[in-house]
Protein backbone atom coordinates (compact mmCIF):
# COMPACT_ATOMS: atom_id res chain seq x y z
CA UNK A 1 0.00 0.00 0.00
CA UNK A 2 1.44 3.09 -1.48
CA UNK A 3 -0.57 5.92 -0.14
CA UNK A 4 1.64 8.90 -1.30
CA UNK A 5 2.25 9.78 -5.00
CA UNK A 6 6.36 9.75 -4.17
CA UNK A 7 8.30 8.08 -1.83
CA UNK A 8 10.56 9.98 0.30
CA UNK A 9 14.27 8.86 0.34
CA UNK A 10 16.04 9.04 3.78
CA UNK A 11 19.20 8.25 5.49
CA UNK A 12 18.73 6.88 8.89
CA UNK A 13 20.45 9.22 11.80
CA UNK A 14 19.64 8.38 14.90
CA UNK A 15 16.94 6.34 17.04
CA UNK A 16 14.79 8.90 19.30
CA UNK A 17 11.75 7.40 20.90
CA UNK A 18 10.83 3.76 21.70
CA UNK A 19 7.20 3.06 21.93
CA UNK A 20 4.85 -0.69 22.53
CA UNK A 21 5.14 -0.89 18.62
CA UNK A 22 8.03 0.02 17.30
CA UNK A 23 10.87 2.62 17.06
CA UNK A 24 11.13 6.27 15.82
CA UNK A 25 14.41 7.65 14.36
CA UNK A 26 15.83 10.89 12.92
CA UNK A 27 16.70 10.93 9.32
CA UNK A 28 17.70 13.22 6.49
CA UNK A 29 15.98 13.24 3.45
CA UNK A 30 18.32 12.52 0.37
CA UNK A 31 18.14 14.56 -2.46
CA UNK A 32 17.94 19.21 -2.53
CA UNK A 33 16.15 19.44 0.12
CA UNK A 34 17.83 17.55 2.67
CA UNK A 35 15.15 18.09 5.74
CA UNK A 36 15.48 16.18 8.63
CA UNK A 37 12.72 13.67 9.54
CA UNK A 38 11.18 11.06 12.12
CA UNK A 39 10.95 7.89 10.84
CA UNK A 40 8.24 5.98 12.45
CA UNK A 41 8.91 2.39 11.98
CA UNK A 42 5.95 -0.03 13.39
CA UNK A 43 5.85 -3.66 13.17
CA UNK A 44 2.49 -5.58 13.99
CA UNK A 45 2.30 -9.42 14.32
CA UNK A 46 -0.79 -11.51 14.15
CA UNK A 47 -1.38 -14.77 14.03
CA UNK A 48 -4.07 -15.04 11.74
CA UNK A 49 -5.32 -17.05 8.55
CA UNK A 50 -5.63 -14.15 6.28
CA UNK A 51 -2.50 -12.23 5.63
CA UNK A 52 -2.45 -8.33 4.70
CA UNK A 53 -3.56 -5.43 5.46
CA UNK A 54 -6.40 -5.33 7.72
CA UNK A 55 -8.95 -3.24 6.58
CA UNK A 56 -9.42 -0.58 9.59
CA UNK A 57 -5.34 0.10 9.30
CA UNK A 58 -5.52 1.27 5.98
CA UNK A 59 -8.44 3.36 6.86
CA UNK A 60 -6.41 4.85 9.55
CA UNK A 61 -3.83 5.53 7.38
CA UNK A 62 -6.18 7.08 5.11
CA UNK A 63 -7.24 8.99 7.74
CA UNK A 64 -3.98 10.71 8.41
CA UNK A 65 -2.93 11.03 5.12
CA UNK A 66 -6.63 13.43 5.17
CA UNK A 67 -5.82 15.01 7.89
CA UNK A 68 -1.83 16.22 6.11
CA UNK A 69 -3.82 17.73 3.38
CA UNK A 70 -5.23 20.53 5.83
CA UNK A 71 -1.69 21.61 6.92
CA UNK A 72 -2.94 22.54 10.53
CA UNK A 73 -0.27 24.27 12.25
CA UNK A 74 -0.27 22.40 15.57
CA UNK A 75 -0.71 18.71 14.17
CA UNK A 76 2.72 16.85 13.22
CA UNK A 77 2.60 16.52 9.37
CA UNK A 78 2.83 13.91 7.73
CA UNK A 79 4.78 13.27 4.59
CA UNK A 80 4.91 9.44 3.44
CA UNK A 81 3.04 6.39 4.43
CA UNK A 82 3.42 3.06 3.43
CA UNK A 83 3.09 -0.84 4.27
CA UNK A 84 4.40 -4.13 3.94
CA UNK A 85 2.94 -7.29 4.21
CA UNK A 86 5.64 -9.43 5.75
CA UNK A 87 3.92 -13.34 6.55
CA UNK A 88 1.64 -13.20 9.39
CA UNK A 89 1.86 -9.52 9.92
CA UNK A 90 2.86 -5.75 8.78
CA UNK A 91 5.61 -3.50 8.98
CA UNK A 92 4.31 -0.16 8.43
CA UNK A 93 6.76 3.06 8.22
CA UNK A 94 5.72 6.70 8.85
CA UNK A 95 7.96 9.74 7.38
CA UNK A 96 6.92 13.16 9.04
CA UNK A 97 8.67 16.46 10.01
CA UNK A 98 10.83 16.36 12.55
CA UNK A 99 10.22 18.44 15.60
CA UNK A 100 12.90 19.02 18.18
CA UNK A 101 11.73 17.86 21.27
CA UNK A 102 8.17 16.56 22.64
CA UNK A 103 6.56 18.50 25.96
CA UNK A 104 8.08 16.18 28.69
CA UNK A 105 11.34 16.88 27.48
CA UNK A 106 10.25 20.53 27.15
CA UNK A 107 8.82 20.35 30.88
CA UNK A 108 12.42 18.98 32.20
CA UNK A 109 14.15 21.94 31.02
CA UNK A 110 11.64 24.50 32.63
CA UNK A 111 12.50 26.57 35.56
CA UNK A 112 11.24 24.84 39.20
CA UNK A 113 8.73 27.27 39.70
CA UNK A 114 6.76 25.96 36.41
CA UNK A 115 5.84 27.81 32.94
CA UNK A 116 4.76 31.70 33.19
CA UNK A 117 1.38 32.11 33.09
CA UNK A 118 1.85 33.53 29.44
CA UNK A 119 3.87 30.67 28.33
CA UNK A 120 1.65 28.27 29.67
CA UNK A 121 -1.54 30.26 27.92
CA UNK A 122 0.42 30.06 24.73
CA UNK A 123 1.45 25.77 24.89
CA UNK A 124 -2.58 25.55 26.21
CA UNK A 125 -4.08 27.70 23.55
CA UNK A 126 -1.99 26.14 20.59
CA UNK A 127 -3.07 22.51 21.72
CA UNK A 128 -6.77 23.22 22.12
CA UNK A 129 -6.30 24.60 18.51
CA UNK A 130 -4.89 21.45 17.42
CA UNK A 131 -7.22 19.22 19.36
CA UNK A 132 -10.34 21.32 18.13
CA UNK A 133 -9.05 20.41 14.40
CA UNK A 134 -8.81 16.92 15.49
CA UNK A 135 -12.21 16.76 16.76
CA UNK A 136 -14.04 19.06 14.13
CA UNK A 137 -12.34 15.95 11.59
CA UNK A 138 -14.13 12.93 13.91
CA UNK A 139 -10.77 11.85 14.95
CA UNK A 140 -9.98 11.55 18.68
CA UNK A 141 -6.58 11.30 20.23
CA UNK A 142 -7.36 9.33 22.84
CA UNK A 143 -3.61 9.07 24.13
CA UNK A 144 -2.94 12.61 24.64
CA UNK A 145 0.34 13.12 26.81
CA UNK A 146 3.15 15.45 27.02
CA UNK A 147 5.21 12.44 25.41
CA UNK A 148 2.50 12.66 22.19
CA UNK A 149 2.91 16.66 22.02
CA UNK A 150 6.12 18.37 20.08
CA UNK A 151 7.39 21.56 20.77
CA UNK A 152 9.37 23.18 17.85
CA UNK A 153 12.45 25.10 18.97
CA UNK A 154 10.13 28.11 17.21
CA UNK A 155 7.68 27.30 20.25
CA UNK A 156 5.41 25.55 17.81
CA UNK A 157 3.32 22.75 19.38
CA UNK A 158 1.97 19.91 17.16
CA UNK A 159 0.10 16.92 18.35
CA UNK A 160 1.81 13.73 17.37
CA UNK A 161 0.77 10.25 17.59
CA UNK A 162 -2.76 10.23 16.92
CA UNK A 163 -4.98 8.63 14.61
CA UNK A 164 -3.26 5.03 14.85
CA UNK A 165 -5.55 4.51 18.73
CA UNK A 166 -7.30 1.84 16.81
CA UNK A 167 -4.24 -0.17 15.52
CA UNK A 168 -3.11 0.35 19.11
CA UNK A 169 -5.96 -0.88 20.80
CA UNK A 170 -5.36 -3.39 18.34
CA UNK A 171 -2.02 -4.21 19.58
CA UNK A 172 -2.70 -3.67 23.48
CA UNK A 173 -5.11 -6.64 23.67
CA UNK A 174 -2.19 -8.39 22.55
CA UNK A 175 0.17 -6.41 25.09
CA UNK A 176 -1.66 -5.47 28.10
CA UNK A 177 -0.59 -2.89 30.49
CA UNK A 178 1.88 -0.90 28.15
CA UNK A 179 -0.59 2.39 27.93
CA UNK A 180 0.13 5.11 31.02
CA UNK A 181 -3.47 5.72 32.92
CA UNK A 182 -1.90 9.01 34.04
CA UNK A 183 -4.02 11.13 31.42
CA UNK A 184 -6.76 9.18 31.01
CA UNK A 185 -10.52 9.69 31.63
CA UNK A 186 -13.06 8.65 33.96
CA UNK A 187 -15.05 6.88 31.62
CA UNK A 188 -11.93 5.42 30.13
CA UNK A 189 -10.95 3.98 33.28
CA UNK A 190 -14.64 2.73 33.81
CA UNK A 191 -14.66 1.28 30.78
CA UNK A 192 -17.31 2.46 28.99
CA UNK A 193 -18.78 4.46 25.51
CA UNK A 194 -16.54 7.44 25.19
CA UNK A 195 -16.11 10.32 22.90
CA UNK A 196 -13.57 13.76 22.08
CA UNK A 197 -14.67 14.58 25.43
CA UNK A 198 -11.90 11.98 26.82
CA UNK A 199 -8.74 14.41 24.87
CA UNK A 200 -10.54 17.35 26.78
CA UNK A 201 -9.68 15.46 30.24
CA UNK A 202 -6.08 14.47 29.04
CA UNK A 203 -5.71 18.61 27.81
CA UNK A 204 -6.69 19.32 31.83
CA UNK A 205 -4.60 16.87 32.85
CA UNK A 206 -1.71 18.46 30.74
CA UNK A 207 -2.86 22.18 31.65
CA UNK A 208 -2.15 21.23 35.39
CA UNK A 209 1.32 19.80 34.82
CA UNK A 210 2.66 23.20 32.91
CA UNK A 211 2.30 24.67 36.13
CA UNK A 212 3.10 21.41 38.27
CA UNK A 213 5.90 20.17 36.58
CA UNK A 214 4.68 16.67 37.17
CA UNK A 215 1.93 14.39 36.61
CA UNK A 216 -1.30 15.33 38.13
CA UNK A 217 -2.58 12.01 39.16
CA UNK A 218 -0.10 8.66 38.82
CA UNK A 219 -1.79 5.72 39.80
CA UNK A 220 -0.96 2.51 38.71
CA UNK A 221 -3.94 0.72 38.38
CA UNK A 222 -7.40 1.71 36.96
CA UNK A 223 -8.86 1.95 40.83
CA UNK A 224 -6.02 4.07 42.01
CA UNK A 225 -6.38 6.16 39.18
CA UNK A 226 -9.75 6.87 40.29
CA UNK A 227 -8.89 7.23 43.58
CA UNK A 228 -6.56 9.79 43.39
CA UNK A 229 -8.56 11.69 40.46
CA UNK A 230 -11.96 11.26 43.02
CA UNK A 231 -9.07 12.94 46.27
CA UNK A 232 -9.36 16.18 43.68
CA UNK A 233 -12.36 16.78 42.37
CA UNK A 234 -14.90 14.51 44.47
CA UNK A 235 -16.14 11.11 44.25
CA UNK A 236 -19.57 12.00 41.74
CA UNK A 237 -23.00 10.80 42.85
CA UNK A 238 -24.26 7.05 42.46
CA UNK A 239 -26.83 8.83 39.84
CA UNK A 240 -23.86 9.65 37.44
CA UNK A 241 -22.10 6.50 37.92
CA UNK A 242 -22.10 4.62 34.81
CA UNK A 243 -24.26 1.24 35.27
CA UNK A 244 -22.18 -0.32 32.80
CA UNK A 245 -19.24 0.31 34.35
CA UNK A 246 -17.10 -3.26 35.45
CA UNK A 247 -16.03 -1.30 38.43
CA UNK A 248 -18.98 -0.71 40.77
CA UNK A 249 -19.56 2.90 42.83
CA UNK A 250 -18.08 2.54 46.07
CA UNK A 251 -18.12 5.59 48.94
CA UNK A 252 -14.42 4.55 49.17
CA UNK A 253 -13.07 5.79 45.99
CA UNK A 254 -13.04 9.12 47.45
CA UNK A 255 -14.75 12.31 49.46
CA UNK A 256 -17.80 13.46 48.17
CA UNK A 257 -16.57 17.26 48.54
CA UNK A 258 -14.22 18.69 45.86
CA UNK A 259 -11.30 20.97 46.64
CA UNK A 260 -12.66 24.14 46.00
CA UNK A 261 -9.59 25.14 44.11
CA UNK A 262 -8.07 22.65 42.47
CA UNK A 263 -4.70 23.83 42.30
CA UNK A 264 -4.26 26.31 45.30
CA UNK A 265 -1.33 28.51 43.77
CA UNK A 266 -2.91 29.23 40.69
CA UNK A 267 -5.31 31.87 40.07
CA UNK A 268 -9.23 31.74 39.66
CA UNK A 269 -9.07 31.61 35.34
CA UNK A 270 -6.72 28.70 35.54
CA UNK A 271 -8.79 27.05 37.98
CA UNK A 272 -11.69 27.43 36.10
CA UNK A 273 -10.57 26.08 33.08
CA UNK A 274 -8.80 23.27 34.98
CA UNK A 275 -11.87 22.19 36.78
CA UNK A 276 -14.11 22.66 33.13
CA UNK A 277 -11.73 19.74 31.39
CA UNK A 278 -12.14 17.89 34.46
CA UNK A 279 -15.47 17.64 35.03
CA UNK A 280 -16.52 14.02 36.08
CA UNK A 281 -18.93 13.76 33.66
CA UNK A 282 -17.81 13.76 29.63
CA UNK A 283 -21.15 15.25 28.25
CA UNK A 284 -20.58 18.67 30.83
CA UNK A 285 -16.83 18.39 29.98
CA UNK A 286 -15.56 21.65 28.58
CA UNK A 287 -15.08 21.03 24.31
CA UNK A 288 -11.61 22.27 22.82
CA UNK A 289 -13.51 25.05 20.87
CA UNK A 290 -15.28 26.52 23.87
CA UNK A 291 -12.20 26.11 25.75
CA UNK A 292 -10.37 28.74 23.30
CA UNK A 293 -12.71 31.14 24.55
CA UNK A 294 -12.50 30.88 28.24
CA UNK A 295 -11.40 33.89 30.34
CA UNK A 296 -8.19 32.72 30.86
CA UNK A 297 -7.58 33.11 27.23
CA UNK A 298 -9.63 35.79 26.18
CA UNK A 299 -9.12 38.38 29.39
CA UNK A 300 -5.97 39.18 27.73
CA UNK A 301 -6.87 39.59 24.46
CA UNK A 302 -9.84 42.30 26.10
CA UNK A 303 -7.21 44.02 27.45
CA UNK A 304 -5.27 44.61 24.20
CA UNK A 305 -8.34 45.48 22.76
CA UNK A 306 -8.93 48.39 25.42
CA UNK A 307 -5.71 49.34 25.33
CA UNK A 308 -6.20 50.33 21.50
CA UNK A 309 -7.83 53.69 21.53
CA UNK A 310 -4.94 54.93 24.18
CA UNK A 311 -2.59 54.06 21.36
CA UNK A 312 -4.44 56.27 18.85
N1 LIG B 1 7.87 14.05 14.30
C1 LIG B 1 8.71 13.85 15.32
N2 LIG B 1 9.85 14.56 15.45
C2 LIG B 1 10.69 14.33 16.46
N3 LIG B 1 10.51 13.43 17.43
C3 LIG B 1 9.40 12.67 17.37
C4 LIG B 1 8.45 12.82 16.32
N4 LIG B 1 7.44 11.95 16.51
C5 LIG B 1 7.75 11.29 17.64
N5 LIG B 1 8.93 11.69 18.16
C6 LIG B 1 9.57 11.21 19.41
O1 LIG B 1 9.43 9.79 19.48
C7 LIG B 1 8.61 9.45 20.62
C8 LIG B 1 7.68 8.29 20.24
O2 LIG B 1 6.87 8.69 19.15
P1 LIG B 1 5.31 8.45 19.11
O3 LIG B 1 4.79 8.92 17.79
O4 LIG B 1 4.67 9.05 20.32
O5 LIG B 1 5.23 6.86 19.13
P2 LIG B 1 4.78 5.77 20.17
O6 LIG B 1 3.56 5.18 19.54
O7 LIG B 1 5.91 4.84 20.20
O8 LIG B 1 4.49 6.45 21.46
C9 LIG B 1 7.86 10.72 21.01
O9 LIG B 1 7.51 10.73 22.39
C10 LIG B 1 8.85 11.80 20.62
O10 LIG B 1 9.80 11.99 21.68
MG1 LIG C 1 3.64 8.24 21.82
Amino acid sequence: MDVFPESLHYELLAEVGEGSFGKVYKAREIGEKRRLLAVKKFNFRWVSEEAGIPPFMIREVALLRKVGYFNHPNIVKLLDASAVSVGLGLDLTLVLEYIDQDLSTFLSKAPACGLSRDLAKDVMQQLLRGLDFLHTNLILHRDLKPENILVSNRGEIKIADFGLARIQTFNVALTPGVMTLWYRAPEVLLNVVYMSSVDMWSAGCIFAELFLLRPLFKGYTEVQQLQQIFELIGLPSEEDWPRESPILYSESLGPRSSCTKLLPNLGQDENDLLSHCLLFNPGRRISAAKALTHPFFVKHLRFQLNEEPKLL
